[in-house]
């Protein structure tokens, strides 16, 4: 039977921050479900379906990962296509403060329901969405940050 994780987040938008996630934990499951959710608690800067296509395109020549938009709760939409595996970044101390904590909602919720989380490498510690829109929109330099579509995008968007 094939291992499949689901990899949640806004990626509003995705980075190689992300990226680097995605292909290492590739290296753990045959298959990586990126999950972009619609309800987080984020005021987002791209529709849903601009994330969604955003994610596919850098991730095009990426085998075993497929990207799919969902609504509502993560863990209800995870038990409708029968998964059980989630897989989160942590690229500081400080991020654990907020993942144990959807962590612990999440098991709350789901109870059959696992969460990994992997270390992200010093070199992408810097990044997020945030950042990354946040330099756009000053009109710096985001290229070292995210896929060239997504630079494309952040252009015509500011
Ligand atoms: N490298 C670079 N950046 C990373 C990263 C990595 N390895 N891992 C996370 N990040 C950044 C993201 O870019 C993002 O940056 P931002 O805050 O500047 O936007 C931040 O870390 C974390 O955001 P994200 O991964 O989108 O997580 P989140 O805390 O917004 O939660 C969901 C998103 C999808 C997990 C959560 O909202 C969800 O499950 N929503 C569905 C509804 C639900 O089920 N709710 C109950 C559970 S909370």
């Amino acid at each position: 039977m094939s291992s499949i994780a689901v990899y949640p987040g806004t990626f509003d938008p995705i980075t190689f921050g992300h990226i680097d996630m995605i292909q290492r934990s590739l290296r753990l499951f045959d298959k990586v479900i990126v999950a972009v959710a619609q309800d987080t608690m984020k005021e987002t800067l791209f529709s849903l379906t601009e994330r969604v296509n955003l994610a596919k395109t850098a991730l095009s020549n990426t085998a075993g990962v497929e990207v799919q938009g969902f609504r509502g709760l993560l863990v209800e939409w995870m038990h409708v296509h029968n998964w059980n595996m989630i897989v989160r970044g942590v690229r500081w101390a400080d991020d654990m403060h907020d993942e144990w904590k959807i962590a612990m909602i999440n098991k709350n919720l789901a109870s059959d329901i696992e969460t990994v989380w992997l270390t992200a490498l010093p070199k992408y510690g810097h990044i997020s969405a945030s950042i990354v829109r946040h330099i756009a929109q000053l009109q710096g330099d985001v290229t070292p940050m995210v896929p060239a579509c997504v630079v494309e995008v952040l252009r015509g968007k500011y």
